[in-house]
């Protein structure tokens, strides 16, 4: 399928768009002729991605530096992107941390951090977005980026997979209450991506084991999630909503 059509003049917002997964997609919006909204804290690394999509004089890329863990910041973050395009039809939630440590030892406040950036941001973006969507009578499209650690375990993770099985229930949650508002919630669940998150983990002992237990037996690229991710942001999944999408080389059905 030829989603470039589908995809060009579309607003999109993406947090965590300053590396790895995120910065992905904000390229291939762009490259398919999008207008994107890149936030992340990191704003010297949002401003040279913005500077280089908007390079050919389009200004269809807005850096915004946004913590998605204050939550008083997101809904005005969203606005913006909101005024500058004069609408939004998809919205990302991909800002997402991932400490390890054995639970046994975890402090708390480890926790709290993972799970207010990878749920609690996760549902006041979501939220926020809706409201807008709500007001300006429009449906859109929310794409959670997940895991597939928010659907099996693993050790030595335990704050970031509870936070992606919060992602996983809160898709099949939000997409429940808000189809009467035209707006479709749907779920990547990624496997392991080679991106700043994972790269270290891949060269290590651990890592390279991890890798034999994927039945295509390689780790994931970025651009592995191009299709499915062009497939929840347009109207090609216009049936699509509560939809939990594990994109992972056959890892989640690797055998017992
Ligand atoms: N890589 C994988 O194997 C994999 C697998 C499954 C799911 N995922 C998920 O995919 C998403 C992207 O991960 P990645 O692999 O691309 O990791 P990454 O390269 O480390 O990127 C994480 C992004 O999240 C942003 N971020 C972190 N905390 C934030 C906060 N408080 N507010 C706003 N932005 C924040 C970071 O930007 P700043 O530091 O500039 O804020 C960065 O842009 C995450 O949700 C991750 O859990 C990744």
């Amino acid at each position: 399928m030829d989603f470039g059509p589908l995809i060009k003049g579309k607003s999109i917002f993406i947090t965590g768009a300053s590396s790895g997964i995120g910065e992905h997609f904000a390229r291939l919006c762009a490259r398919l002729g999008a207008r994107v909204a890149i936030a992340a804290r990191r704003v010297d690394a949002l401003r040279d991605l913005e500077n280089e999509l908007n390079a050919g004089g389009a200004a269809n890329t807005l850096a915004i530096g946004l913590d998605v863990a204050d939550a008083a910041a997101i809904e005005p973050a969203i606005r913006a992107a909101r005024q500058k395009f004069g609408g939004l039809d998809v919205v990302v939630n991909n800002a997402g941390v991932a400490p390890d440590g054995a639970a046994i030892d975890m402090p708390m406040d480890r926790f709290d951090q993972v799970l207010d950036v990878n749920l609690r941001g996760a549902y006041a973006v979501a939220t926020a977005a809706a409201r807008v969507w709500r007001e300006d009578k429009r449906g859109g499209s929310l794409i959670n980026i997940a895991s597939i650690l928010g659907l099996r375990q693993a050790t030595g993770v335990s704050p970031y997979a509870i936070s992606k099985a919060g992602v996983v229930q809160m898709t099949k949650l939000l997409a429940l209450e808000w189809t009467r508002y035209g707006i479709r919630v749907n779920a990547l669940a990624p496997g392991y991506i080679d991106t700043p998150m994972t790269h270290d983990y891949f060269v290590s002992d651990h890592g390279k084991a991890t890798l034999n237990r994927i039945p295509m037996r390689r780790i994931g690229r970025a651009e592995d999630l191009d299709g499915p991710f062009l497939l929840l942001a347009t109207e090609a999944s216009s049936y699509m909503t509560g939809a939990v999408i594990p994109v992972d080389g056959g890892h989640v059905v690797n055998s017992l």
